[in-house]
């Protein structure tokens, strides 16, 4: 079920922004192909990605610098990794929508969360 989390207005292009959503937290990126919403959960040690770096392209996490594609979540280094992605929608309005269907798998398997 899609839920209302944000406004362009308050994420512009090139900017991110770490929301929760029913108390989990997501990471929402507005690139210039619309905007992307992760697991905002570093796979590597659970470090929250919105409290690391952006430069536009790439997402670093803080803790270990871990980095990936902020378009896809995949693994820049390393490359074996991948986050968690979720759909979303930007309506006419320009809110963000996203949709947490219910469980995710961190990268290797090793944590299964129902929401
Ligand atoms: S917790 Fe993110 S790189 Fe270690």
């Amino acid at each position: 079920m899609f839920k209302k989390v944000a406004s362009t207005d308050s994420l512009w292009i090139g900017e991110r922004m770490g929301v929760v959503i029913d108390g989990f937290p997501v990471l929402l990126v507005h690139m210039d192909d619309g905007v992307h919403a992760f697991q905002d959960q570093c796979p590597h040690a659970g470090a929250l990605l919105s409290e690391g770096y952006f430069d536009g392209v790439t997402i670093t996490c803080a803790r270990h610098l871990w980095q990936f594609e902020a378009k896809t979540g995949k693994g820049v280094n390393p490359m074996c990794v991948q986050l968690g992605r979720y759909a979303v929608k930007v309506d006419e309005s320009g809110d963000i929508w996203v949709d947490i269907p219910g469980k995710y798998v961190m990268q290797g398997g090793e944590k299964d969360e129902t929401l």
